[in-house]
């Protein structure tokens, strides 16, 4: 089976303002929160599933990786909490698959290893979570959202109709990894790759604030050798026990 095409409404248009809506009413919206660690396949999974659902989606990631790359790009030293708490409140679109900054589109520069690597010491800052939580919650829309991340099942979406937590061994999401940068022309080994992915795992888990883990009432899902198509397949298939159809057209 081959994996949808993304949803063209991929992200929420601009969700940075407030939109005035009732938290109430923000609360009925189903989300679809799909966790996990890094090149689990849980962005894919999330961009099928929403493309299927016709609903929103938010790739959290970003939002962390935005602020390490403005800390990069501002040599804003990664342990200085405060200030990489002031550059995740500077404005920001997300449209679509595309993110833009200061007027540029920087989709591209987010996904660059050294931004990867910078995006997890960022993240393990309380005050930069706190100014991103509002940022993230406002991305819950009708129809409805999926959201993948850390921490979307235990922290920014408690109340996730569905949780779904995303694993594959070390040495397959490294390989993964590793066929999307040879892919794109960008050389690095496995092994590199590999104990950059262990690195990850090791400060995205064992932070104190908000640390990658299963939501109790998450359902685990192991992609180590499963197709894309069949892992978006068995998250609809959760979806449709829990009630989450696909939004009219
Ligand atoms: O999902 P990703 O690889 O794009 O995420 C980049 C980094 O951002 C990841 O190493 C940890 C951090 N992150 C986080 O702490 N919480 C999230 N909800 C999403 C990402």
């Amino acid at each position: 089976m081959t994996a949808p095409k993304a949803s063209t409404r991929a992200m929420a248009p601009n969700p940075t303002a407030g939109d005035g809506g009732s938290a109430h009413a923000a609360a009925t919206v189903p989300v679809v929160a799909v966790d996990g660690p890094a090149a689990s396949g849980k962005g894919t999974i999330a961009e099928g599933v929403a493309a299927v659902l016709r609903f929103h989606r938010l790739d959290s990631g970003a939002l962390y990786r935005l602020v390490a790359w403005r800390a990069l790009e501002s040599a804003t030293p990664l342990d200085d909490a405060p200030a990489l708490a002031a550059l995740a409140r500077l404005d920001a679109r997300f449209d679509a698959d595309r993110v833009t900054a200061g007027g540029h589109d920087v989709t591209a520069a987010l996904r660059g290893e050294d931004v990867s690597a910078a995006a997890s010491r960022v993240a393990v800052h309380p005050a930069v979570r706190a100014a991103l939580t509002e940022r993230q919650r406002a991305f819950r829309r009708p129809p409805g959202l999926v959201a993948d991340g850390r921490d979307m099942g235990t922290v920014i979406f408690p109340d996730a109709r569905l949780k779904v937590f995303v694993t594959a061994s070390p040495a397959e999401r490294a390989a993964r990894r590793h066929k999307q940068l040879i892919a794109k022309g960008i050389s690095v080994t496995l092994e590199s790759l590999l104990r950059e992915i262990e690195a990850r795992d090791a400060r995205d888990a064992g932070r104190s604030a908000a640390p990658l883990a299963a939501a109790p009432d998450a359902v685990t899902l192991d992609t180590t050798g499963v197709a894309p198509g069949a892992s978006i397949a068995a998250v609809l298939e959760l979806c449709r026990a829990r009630g989450i159809e696909p939004a009219r057209e």
